[in-house]
């Protein structure tokens, strides 16, 4: 019933969103991530989805069940994220991710799992590669979304990547705030805009937040904008 009463504002958009951490692996039995819970993802993933668009989910590994109605491609590492994502943007019209991608990877995988011993040991790392500025410098008519999660500066830092990764709205949030980031079920974040405009947003629900991001996604769509 409530569906029914939703206005189907993205009916015509084909959304690809990403969400949750990466995991990339030392051995068989251990590896790098961080605490991303999925949570802002999906919940951007259904609040699309009942805004009338289609959804394609591109999710790292999360205790949360496939969304219903949507596409949902299960990766774990950085790279395999990185192929999901690119297979699929050419007929994506708007990108949000909302996944939080491991920068780096162990550069090998031991084929057993490791023996410890009485020295100190290091897990050399490679860089993965950085899926949301490869999918700005392809962006074409797409209109693209990105996270930035800091935990200082938050403004100085989030600009930054706005501009470097050329997206047309990131959604800054202050990792280290309480209310914040992983986990819970609120956020407190600020959209902000590649002509310098800034939007502060309260603490709110995650699925608040996605559907004020939606909100905005569709108004950048229709001023014609993108
Ligand atoms: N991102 C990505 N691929 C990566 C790293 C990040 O697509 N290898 C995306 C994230 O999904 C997010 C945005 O880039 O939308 C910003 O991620 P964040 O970790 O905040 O920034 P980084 O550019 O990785 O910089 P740093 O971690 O050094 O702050
Ligand atoms: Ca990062």
């Amino acid at each position: 019933a409530v569906a029914a009463l939703t206005v189907k504002d993205l009916a015509g958009e084909r959304v690809l969103v990403t969400a949750g951490p990466t995991r990339e692996e030392i051995d068989p039995v251990r590896y790098i991530s961080n605490y991303s819970s999925g949570k802002m993802g999906y919940a951007i993933a259904r609040a699309a989805r009942r805004r009338g668009a289609e959804v394609t989910l591109v999710a790292g590994p999360t205790c949360l069940a496939d969304p219903w109605g949507i596409e949902t491609v299960r990766v774990t590492s950085a790279a395999e994220m990185y192929e999901a994502v690119l297979a699929r943007l050419e007929r994506s019209t708007v990108v949000i991710k909302a996944a939080a991608v491991a920068d780096y990877r162990p550069k090998c995988k031991a084929p057993g799992k490791i023996k410890k011993t009485d020295a100190a040991m290091a897990v050399e790392l490679e860089k993965n590669p950085d899926i949301l500025r490869e999918v700005g410098a392809r962006k074409g008519a797409r209109l693209v979304v990105g996270f930035a999660a800091e935990t200082g500066e938050l403004v100085a830092n989030a600009r930054k990547k706005l501009l470097d990764k050329q997206v047309d709205l990131m959604v800054a949030n202050d990792v280290s705030q309480a209310g914040a980031g992983f986990h819970v079920d609120t956020n407190i974040a600020k959209f902000l805009y590649p002509d310098g405009r800034i939007e502060e947003l309260p603490l709110m629900g995650k699925n608040e937040l996605a559907d004020l991001l939606l909100d905005r996604v569709t108004a950048l769509r229709q001023t014609g904008a993108k």
